[in-house]
């Protein structure tokens, strides 16, 4: 366990926070220093998000006790936990994306003369702000139209803003590829360096090991220890978070390969890619990766007739294929895990068996089975194969937990595979969020799915998913195809040095 022996900002003790039929915190425990940096870790579900929303008095504890700068505090709502400064940037951020991004940093505190809102003013601040952020976009921009990296970045600056001393980050680095986690990775050591105090929740191990110096780890909603980083291992931190140890994080295995199922010829779409080719043959699992932008996921979109390529072919199974839309992709067996599951993969206020059984209705019903019954059993099969945590398959899906409503996702896509009969799974980010042993269990469907047969094409831009699970990895960088690596052959610096090639070129 670790000393404190810093200066404490905020300490929590014995807190409890009970939803109906879920004791989300049983009495954690919580300390954080001035001027450090303090990593949160657990499985998904274990109570690190609902623990954040106590301390900013959104969610108010049933028991227990918070102590800011030595005297207890009790929040009604999270007016008073800002008014006290403490900002958290939430795992999913609740901006307005037709506002612009001075609007969204000031929402709640404009800043008034008389009645009068100081446009002039808060843009000029604003402007201050993503200077000290060193952000790429304007005061001006609809936060609608920048990339989550950047809406990232706004949340940040709004966090700045109310000057507080105490910012709290639910799983930033999430949807950001390497590049924008180290931009991010900077400006989180120069909030350290001016004296606040920061809170970091992350599912990356690496990026606890680059910020914070201390880590605490709850797991099934119960405290289980605080550790100096450098004083405790990774496999004991591993068991620490999960209760058990992961022997074997990548089980990638021999698989037979079998023919070409898809392949992409010279396919181009003006402004986002072109001439890109691909191929993936079944029992196969293909990388694709690179920077920000670099097309991957308007690719793959295209492959699943989301979008329509201007020239180049697609071939299924040898022949050509021209997926129109959405429907035509699905009804030929190409099925996409899509990366924003908050938009596209899930409707909320449902159940998750009915999330999981929506793609597959109409076979469901065609079949003549009893609809309910077989709906209620398929659902629960395949959360229970990615290992959901919830109590029942009929609460709401935003009554989860973020990563295992990622997990409801992957159960819905599963069941479309195994209902339908599949042939191609396409899985952008697929552990984006997730929690270590949930990887290894993802993981090691893939490879069931491989053995089957299935090709597996799979987005990511965590290197080490990318290097130990893929056969072969594509590499892109501004939408174009700058090489592919085998197995064998594929090292990070490798891969960067492709998913980099275009702008080394320029720079030449
Ligand atoms: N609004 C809510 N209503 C009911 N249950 C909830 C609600 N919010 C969270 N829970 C439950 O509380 C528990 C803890 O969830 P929480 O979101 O805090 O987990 P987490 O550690 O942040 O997980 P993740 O890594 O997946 O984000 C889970 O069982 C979740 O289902
Ligand atoms: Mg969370």
């Amino acid at each position: 366990m670790a000393e404190n022996n810093g200066d404490t900002i905020l300490e929590l003790k014995d807190i409890t926070k009970i939803f109906p039929g879920v004791k989300a915190l049983d009495g954690v425990h919580f300390n954080l220093r001035k001027g450090e940096i303090h990593a949160l870790m657990g499985e998904n579900g274990a109570g690190k998000s609902t623990f954040i929303k106590v301390i900013t008095g959104v969610h108010a504890a049933e028991e227990g006790k918070m102590f800011l700068e030595g005297k207890e505090v009790r929040f009604r709502g999270p007016k008073d936990a800002q008014e006290a400064g403490i900002a958290a940037v939430y795992q999913h951020p609740t901006s307005y994306p037709t506002l612009s991004v001075t609007e969204n940093i000031f929402m709640g505190h404009e800043k008034l003369s008389g009645r009068m809102i100081q446009w002039k003013q808060m843009n000029a601040d604003a402007q201050e702000l993503l200077d000290r952020l060193d952000a790429d976009f304007k005061p001006t921009d609809e936060v609608g139209a920048l990339s989550v990296a950047q809406q990232q970045m706004v949340e940040i600056a709004k966090a700045l803003s109310m000057d507080a001393k105490i910012i709290i980050l639910d799983e930033p680095t999430a949807s950001l590829t390497a590049n924008e986690s180290e931009k991010l990775y900077g400006i989180v050591e120069k909030l350290r360096d001016e004296g606040k105090s920061i809170i970091f929740i992350s599912h990356r191990f690496e990026d606890m090991y680059r910020l914070a110096s201390r880590v605490t780890v709850f797991r099934d909603s119960r405290y289980i220890g605080t550790y100096d980083v450098n004083g405790i291992s990774n496999e004991d931190l591993i068991k620490a978070m999960v209760g058990r140890e992961i022997k074997d994080m990548y089980p990638k295995e021999k698989v037979e390969i079998g023919d070409v199922v898809l392949k992409a010829e010279n396919l181009s779409r003006t402004g986002f890619f072109k001439n890109v080719s691909l191929e993936v043959r079944a029992g196969e699992i293909v990388g694709l990766t690179g920077l920000v932008g670099a097309g991957r996921t308007e690719v793959m979109e295209t492959v699943c007739g989301i979008t329509q390529a201007d020239t180049g072919r697609i071939l299924l199974n040898g022949k050509e294929f021209n997926p129109v839309n959405p429907k035509t992709a699905m009804d030929a067996g190409i099925v996409l895990l899509p990366e924003d599951r908050q938009k596209e993969g899930l409707i909320l206020t449902w159940g998750l068996g009915r999330n999981v059984t929506l793609p597959i209705q109409e076979d469901v019903a065609k079949n003549g089975m009893n609809n309910e019954a077989k709906e209620r059993e398929i659902s629960k099969k395949y959360l229970e194969d990615v290992d959901t945590k919830a109590v029942t398959i009929f609460q709401p899906a935003n009554s989860l937990s973020g990563g295992n409503q990622q997990k409801v996702v992957v159960a819905k896509a599963l069941a479309e595979d195994g209902v339908k009969g599949m042939k191609v799974i396409i899985m952008d980010e697929p552990t984006k969020g997730i929690d270590v042993g949930a990887k290894a269990e993802i993981y090691s469907i893939m490879v069931d799915l491989a053995k089957k047969g299935f090709a597996i094409v799979m987005i990511s831009s965590e290197m080490p998913e990318i290097i130990g699970m893929c056969d072969r990895i594509y590499v892109m960088c501004s939408g174009r195809m700058t090489g592919c690596l085998e197995r064998n052959e594929a090292t990070q610096e490798r891969i960067l040095e492709l998913a980099m090639a275009e702008s080394k070129e320029v720079s030449a």
